[in-house]
């Protein structure tokens, strides 16, 4: 397992998987058959939106539940859900409102816009970790010409943020809001109540599946980008002293392609297992690492053909604001290599910007020592008689809250927020109190391990490495999707040979049949000719054909046909059956 791709296997890849024109050709099918098409067409579409219709749908779902379950299966993470309006405060806290921009190069001459680094690629080997001057520099050095007028004329690169803003409530009084740019601050600020669902005990981890938005300077490449897309992210929260071992030698078998950049410019890929490359210092963690083997088997598992996978670590300039080590998975297909998830070492980036920025003493995890400890320690100390009267029975928050922190504030009145109420602590309600103290432990912020999934670039590759055109002599390519079992839209399709005597209404009864068995998808389909019939589920991929025919009547037996042998064997109904409740 694993080939390092040189350009002659590139070249062959290029044949398999296609080029754009084999992409273009996919997108039509797509469209006719129901999976994808641009939104809002009766209305000119918007570039970067799109609709998943009555099989793409029940794809996107498949392929949701399936990245879900692979989690959840490990024990120690579960799924929360957090709302796509993100108030102001929030994303300045996460860095978002400084952050998180994407240059732009405008056309003096027609001014069309384009990202900056985007005008780069093929002639720089990393263009997305440049800024202004540099971009700058690099589109005169290359000679880019602009897109649209084909003129060199640019105006000075210019950062644009991503964010597509909103007011909560009305527009003139309301608060400022953000839609949401990732999923994964909502994970941060569910933090408390996550730490308490899984008994305050490190390491555990929340998912999160729903929409992102971000408001991409030119959206291109159909599913690629978007300016509204299914986002699927996993926050892992580990101890950075506690040192967590995984078996990652039971992977040893697989080598997975990395390309290795600290410091960027590297194209060079190389072989290597996860454990080799942890303890090489390649991969700067070890859960970093296992977390990029159980994506690869994910991906794997979700149809993705394995060698058309790599990993690409950021060098410092292009990692995001929070992140410390950073490994794209990027997959081939005939877009070239796209990024489909990022799995970034966040640190305690996000969690430490929170607490300062709610005065929340929530977000941090609390470690027990080994051996307890005396320290003499000021410790600043509510004055009972002065916070009694004002907080009641609210006192406890302000006392634990207080105990808590490692220095003595520097300026007063202090806020504490806590359960979403603001209490306000002046200076005469506390004493500064020098102490011995025993301490059993420590309060301390909680590293976090973030994957984050791009599920459609996911499910656009899914449906690019199942989209086969086998040519034909006498007809047009005969197109298949040879997508899983997990993933199709419809597992069974019944044909009746003829729609008469009887055959229509046997069919329709085993439609009913299997759909009344948990999670599978038939369909009955009558019209045209059985061949043409078997061609359209072959095309959007149904792996298994039933068909009723005269002999069906007479002896209740059917033919089972699987797509991608295209075998296939006559069975009792009563066998076919039980086939299908074993089925998956
Ligand atoms: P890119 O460099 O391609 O813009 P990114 O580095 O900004 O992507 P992340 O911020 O790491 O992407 O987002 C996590 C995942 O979300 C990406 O790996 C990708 O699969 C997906 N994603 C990001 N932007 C888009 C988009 N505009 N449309 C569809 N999917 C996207
Ligand atoms: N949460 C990862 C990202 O959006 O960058």
């Amino acid at each position: 397992m694993g080939l390092l791709i040189t350009p002659k296997l590139l070249d062959m890849l290029k044949q398999m998987i296609g080029d754009e024109s084999k992409s273009r050709r996919l997108m039509s099918l797509l469209k006719k058959r129901g999976f994808l098409q641009p939104a809002f067409e009766a209305y000119g579409g918007v570039a970067g939106l799109y609709d998943y219709g009555p099989l793409g749908g029940r794809l996107r779902r498949k392929v949701m539940q399936k990245w879900l379950d692979h989690w959840i299966s490990l024990g120690n993470i579960v799924e929360i859900d957090s709302p796509t309006i993100t108030p102001e405060e929030v994303l300045k806290a996460s860095g978002h409102i400084g952050a998180f921009n994407d240059y732009a190069s405008e056309c003096n001459s027609c001014n069309s816009i384009f990202r900056s680094d985007h005008l780069l690629e093929g002639f720089h080997p990393n263009p997305d970790s440049l800024e202004g001057d540099s971009l700058d520099k690099e589109l005169g050095v290359h000679k880019i010409t602009c897109p649209t007028c084909k003129k060199i004329d640019w105006l000075p690169a210019k950062p644009l943020n991503l964010m597509f803003s909103t007011t909560i409530g009305p527009s003139n009084i309301g608060r400022k809001a953000y839609m949401r740019p990732e999923t994964a601050q909502g994970m941060f600020l569910q933090f408390p109540s996550i730490y308490r669902h899984f008994r305050k005990k490190l390491p555990f981890g929340a998912v999160q599946m729903g929409k992102g938005y971000r408001n991409e300077i030119s959206p291109r490449q159909g599913m690629i980008r978007l300016r509204e897309f299914n986002m699927a992210e996993l926050e892992y929260f580990i101890d950075p002293l506690m040192k967590i071992e995984h078996d990652l030698g039971q992977w040893d078998s697989f080598k997975l392609k990395l390309i290795p950049d600290p410091e960027g410019n590297n194209s060079e890929e190389v072989l290597l297992t996860v454990s080799d490359a942890v303890e090489m210092g390649i991969i700067r963690h070890q859960t970093v690492g296992w977390f990029m083997i159980k994506t690869f088997e994910l991906m794997a598992e979700l149809g993705i053909n394995s060698e058309l996978i790599r990993f690409r670590q950021h060098e410092g300039d292009e990692m995001a604001h929070y992140a410390t080590d950073c490994w794209d998975l990027e997959i081939f297909g005939g877009y070239g290599w796209i990024e489909c998830v990022g799995i970034a070492y966040r640190g305690c980036y996000d969690l430490e910007a929170h607490q300062k920025s709610s005065n929340s003493n929530e977000l941090k995890a609390w470690r027990e020592f080994e051996e307890h400890i005396t320290v003499e320690k000021n410790i600043c100390s509510p004055i009972q008689s002065k916070i009694g009267p004002i907080f009641k029975d609210k006192c406890k928050i302000i006392t634990d809250y207080l105990e808590l922190l490692e220095e003595i504030p520097k300026e007063f009145p202090l806020k504490i927020l806590n359960d979403g109420i603001e209490y306000i602590i002046e200076e005469d309600m506390v004493e500064i109190k020098e102490m011995k103290i025993t301490q059993r432990g420590e309060w301390f912020t909680p590293h976090v391990i973030e994957p984050a999934f791009g599920i459609d670039r996911i499910i656009w590759h899914i449906l690019e490495h199942s989209h086969k055109e086998i040519p034909k002599k006498d007809d047009e390519n005969y197109t298949l999707l040879g997508l899983k079992t997990d993933v199709a839209p419809v597992d069974f399709t019944v044909y009746p040979l003829f729609e008469k005597d009887g055959m229509e209404i046997l069919s329709k009864k085993l439609v009913e049949k299997i759909m009344s068995m948990k999670g599978i998808n038939a369909n009955y389909d009558g019209s045209k000719s059985i061949g043409r019939r078997y061609a359209r589920g072959d095309e959007v991929g149904v792996p298994f054909a039933i068909t009723v025919d005269h002999q069906s009547l007479e002896d209740n037996t059917i033919t089972l046909r699987e797509r991608d042998t295209q075998t296939q064997k006559r069975m009792s109904i009563e066998d076919l059956l039980e086939f299908v409740s074993e089925y998956k």
